[in-house]
């Protein structure tokens, strides 16, 4: 039915003020009704954070007036109990093998305290990475063994499938479904083999990578690393292989399925993060996660209220809930603590999660020390001067949109990449972990951060960028997903640059032409000066004789 024949039944001949009401009701009621697509998020649950977005990507497209359904096979257990989505209704579980369980746990129980003192190696990174590799294809295995409930899902006919793009059992269970549209996505800034995948230029000359130290301005060694890091990755990787759950099980090749996709969602924000070239397909949501409206009209309850009146500014310290303050090393304790002192008109909230603080901070009256703190209600409010954080993307984004300046410590994984990109907006300062036991370092940066009000200054900027962003993460998402339900694969986005080799796609055949031709063209230039120059001195002697 077109939307005139509904309205001609719905209100009879028009008038003027029918007209009016016609236009209402396109705008609050008809669009919604219509337009209302069939989602399936897929998320295995392994990892907090990644659920976490996930599960609020479905929440936007319900919230919106979609029908999402929420399919998320256990994986670590301890994770099942939690309710990550809010408002989607439909939500699906799967009972993990052993052998899945397993993994899941080998993962959960990876102990980090060690980075408070190391950083990670790249022995290191490698079997943790052949690990997710081993529990997803685990999971495709179990989803094997329960076609019944696949079959179900198969009827319901979704329009538009969503997951995270390493997630590769996604592959073989869009091939069951028989779903043909899909956004792979990320919960980091980027996954470089899905960007070479779609065709999208990676630049690794002034783009750093999601899990880099550098920034965008890189030493030639640093532009190295960034350049071949991804393919060092890739050749040590075993890639496994997937296949599909009906006979006669035809491997699915993956990165040429990826290049199909519609659109890819990544969780980076061109305000936020570095400037770099995208195409179209990459639609860029970061800042989904972050409800401005409701973080501002948080309140904080008596108790923490009374602590942010104690003195005339109040500084907020958490290193976020993987890395727990209580597993510093003492000295670096002993540092902030002795650094705390030194300023005794400013209170600091400290997430500290045990009662050992008398170790390195008895008898300070300026720090106030609590195992939970209500952290997004602490930094909406104006009584809160700064932040000291580990630069999680979480906290990341709620400074930013919050607009308070911050002492950013990064101490592992995307951390490193976070900091130094917030730092770029002249909001916060950075200071290593190995600087953590320098007290001279730490005061320093706290005295910048609290008095030089151009930190101030920079940080509201931002979020005033942020709360004005021309279109705003949560409208691109919904608006894309809801064009690639209606309009499935869209070859149109689909750059011919991903099918061109090596040298053609980095114009080296054309250089190479150039560079001969302009070899060529000095060499006929020398050879005519030097014939020219074997004649000259006739020529010289013949003027003279004139004279
Ligand atoms: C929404 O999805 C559920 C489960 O997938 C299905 O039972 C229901 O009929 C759908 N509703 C609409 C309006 O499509
Ligand atoms: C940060 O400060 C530097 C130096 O003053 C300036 O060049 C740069 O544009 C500033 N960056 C932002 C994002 O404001």
């Amino acid at each position: 039915m077109t939307i005139d024949k509904f309205f001609i039944r719905v209100t009879g001949t028009q008038s003027f003020h029918q007209k009016n009401m016609r236009l209402l009701l396109i705008l609050f009621f008809y669009f919604p009704v219509t337009f209302s697509y069939n989602y399936l998020v897929f998320c295995p649950l392994f990892g907090h954070s990644h659920t976490t977005y996930f599960a609020k990507i479905a929440d936007t497209l319900t919230d919106a007036g979609h029908n999402v359904t929420f399919f998320t096979p256990t994986i670590v257990r301890k994770f099942s109990s939690h309710q990550y989505v809010k408002s989607t209704k439909h939500v699906i579980h799967l009972e993990p093998s052993q052998q899945l369980e397993q993994y899941g746990n080998t993962f959960e129980d990876h102990d980090f305290t060690k980075f408070w003192t190391d950083d990670s190696s790249l022995s290191e990174m490698l079997p943790m990475l052949e690990l997710f590799n081993k529990m997803f294809v685990e999971q495709a295995r179990v989803l094997g063994e329960n076609l019944g409930l696949l079959d179900e899902l198969r009827e319901r006919k979704f329009d538009v499938m969503v997951f995270e793009s390493f997630v590769d059992t996604a592959y073989p269970l869009l091939d069951y479904l028989e779903i043909k549209t899909f956004i792979p996505s990320t919960s980091i800034a980027y996954d470089p083999n899905l960007l070479v995948s779609i065709g999208e230029p990676r630049m690794p000359s002034a783009v750093p990578l999601p899990m880099s130290k550098f920034t965008d301005r890189m030493s030639m060694i640093q532009r190295v690393i960034n350049t071949i890091a991804p393919p060092i990755f890739n050749f040590f990787l075993s890639k496994p292989e997937y296949r599909s759950f009906r006979p006669p099980h035809n491997l699915i090749d993956i990165p040429s399925k990826e290049s199909l996709s519609s659109f890819i969602f990544t969780n980076s924000n061109p305000y936020i993060d570095y400037p770099r070239p995208t195409i179209e397909k990459n639609v860029q949501i970061g800042g989904i996660s972050v409800d401005v409206e409701k973080l501002r009209s948080q309140k904080v309850n008596e108790e923490w209220d009374a602590i942010l009146n104690l003195r005339e500014k109040t500084v907020l310290v958490s290193f976020g809930s993987v890395m727990l303050s209580k597993d510093m090393p003492l000295e670096n304790k002993k540092a902030l603590a002795s650094t705390m002192i030194k300023f005794p008109e400013v209170t600091f909230i400290w997430k500290y999660e045990s009662n050992d603080t008398d170790s390195f901070a008895e008898g300070i009256q300026n720090i106030h020390f609590s195992k939970w703190v209500p952290q997004t209600a602490l930094l909406a409010d104006s009584r809160l001067s700064a932040f000291f954080t580990h630069a999680g993307l979480g906290s990341i984004n709620e400074v930013s949109y919050l607009g308070k300046p911050a002492v950013v410590c990064p101490l592992f994984a995307d951390q490193m990449r976070n900091a130094k990109m917030l730092v770029r907006h002249n909001g916060s300062i950075e200071i290593t972990k190995y600087e953590l036991d320098d007290e001279t370092k730490i005061e320093d940066s706290l005295r910048k951060i609290l008095y030089d009000e151009s930190y101030r200054t920079a940080s509201e900027n931002l979020a005033q960028h942020l709360a004005n962003q021309p279109v705003k993460p949560k409208e691109l998402l919904l608006r894309h997903a809801e064009f690639a339900a209606r309009f499935g694969r869209l070859p149109s986005l689909d750059p011919y640059s991903r099918h061109m080799s090596f040298i053609e796609y980095f114009l080296i055949d054309v250089a190479t032409i150039i560079l001969f031709t302009c070899l060529l063209i000095s060499y006929l230039m020398f050879q005519i000066t030097k014939q020219l120059a074997i004649r000259l001195p006739f020529v010289a002697d013949d003027a003279k004789k004139c004279n």
